[in-house]
């Protein structure tokens, strides 16, 4: 049985003269958590309309368990959800009635199956209030339970953690995993802060001027560099950088009273240490950039993700 749940194969899109999405060809496994990542204006949501059948294609194909987007429509996309601008939900009604609506209008979901995505994103008490009483958080679950109500083998979720603050977003994080993992759905999920979904993902694909630079396995990239940018709050700070420089040759930049460096992992207790030894206050230490984050900036240039 083949893994792959949906193939984009040389996906173009031209609007007037513009060519917006220039040969697009990647896949996303069944199971699996991708993240389609990439600044602003780059062609995430010209493509994610394509792969829902929102907007016709230039050139190229889009198969979904392995049926033409082109040619066979609708066997294609009987297997998609999708949350592409804003879900739509009526506010007066609650969030079960809201999904009750839905379901009428999708041939073959039953009640049991209601119960069965309002549990998968767990809204098993709001379900029963006014939508219109929702949060923007309970919002995005509700339209994710809805675009999963028919049992699709692909979810489709344009920029889901935009607008959510960080305990939203944990909690997006938490059941987009149980999705992938308990209902072997796949999940693409855009987004222009690699930090919002970088630890959801399974595997990311940083896209920019409508083509894709670079497709990176996300616990890869963590396991085969272990160099981390890391702060520290120490003092005096000045002081702080010279014993770095003279005992371990590494040179720090020394901003706002922080020492700001780039070591391997194993050197962090080592510096520490020293600095001890020297007498100096350490308040501090986070690690500031993840690799991934490191890796794509040198992909796409400094601060236009992230
Ligand atoms: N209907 C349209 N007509 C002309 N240009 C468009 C249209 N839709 C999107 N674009 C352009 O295509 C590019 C990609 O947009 P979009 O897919 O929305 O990017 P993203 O979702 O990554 O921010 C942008 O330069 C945008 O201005
Ligand atoms: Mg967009």
């Amino acid at each position: 049985m083949t893994k792959t749940a949906m193939e984009l194969i040389d996906v173009k899109k031209t609007i007037g003269n513009k060519d917006i999405i220039r040969g697009l060809s990647f896949e996303i496994r069944k199971g699996e958590v991708f993240g389609f990542i990439g600044p602003n204006g780059a062609g995430k949501t010209t493509t994610i309309r394509m792969m829902v059948g929102l907007m016709g294609l230039s050139g190229g194909d889009v198969r979904i368990l392995g049926n033409s987007i082109n040619s066979d429509y609708k066997s294609a996309i009987r297997e998609v959800g999708a949350i592409v601008e804003n879900p739509e939900m009526y506010p007066f009604m609650t969030g079960k009635q809201n999904l009750m609506h839905y379901a009428r209008m999708m041939p073959r979901v039953t009640k049991e199956r209601i119960q069965e995505v309002i549990e998968l994103v767990g809204l098993e008490k709001p379900i029963k209030e006014k939508a219109g009483k929702y949060s923007l958080g309970m919002r995005q679950r509700l339209g994710i339970a809805q675009a999963l109500l028919h049992k699709p083998s692909v979810l489709i979720l344009d920029e889901p953690t935009n607008g959510l603050d960080p305990a939203g977003i944990r909690e997006i994080r938490r059941y987009i995993r149980k999705l992938a993992e308990e209902e072997n759905v796949a999940v693409i999920i855009s987004s222009h802060l690699l930090s919002e979904i970088e630890q959801m993902c399974d595997r990311i694909g940083l896209i920019k001027n409508g083509e894709m630079i670079a497709i990176q396995d996300v616990n890869a990239a963590t396991a085969e560099t272990t160099d981390v940018g890391i702060e520290m709050e120490a003092a005096p700070v000045n002081q702080a950088a010279e014993i770095l420089h003279n005992e371990h040759g590494i040179n720090a930049t020394v901003v706002n009273d922080r020492l700001s460096l780039h070591v391997e992992r194993e050197t962090i207790p080592k510096i520490v240490q020293t600095l001890v030894n020297y007498d100096i206050q350490i308040y501090q230490v986070v690690t500031t950039k993840s690799t991934l984050e490191d890796k794509f900036f040198d992909l796409i240039g400094e601060n236009t993700i992230g």
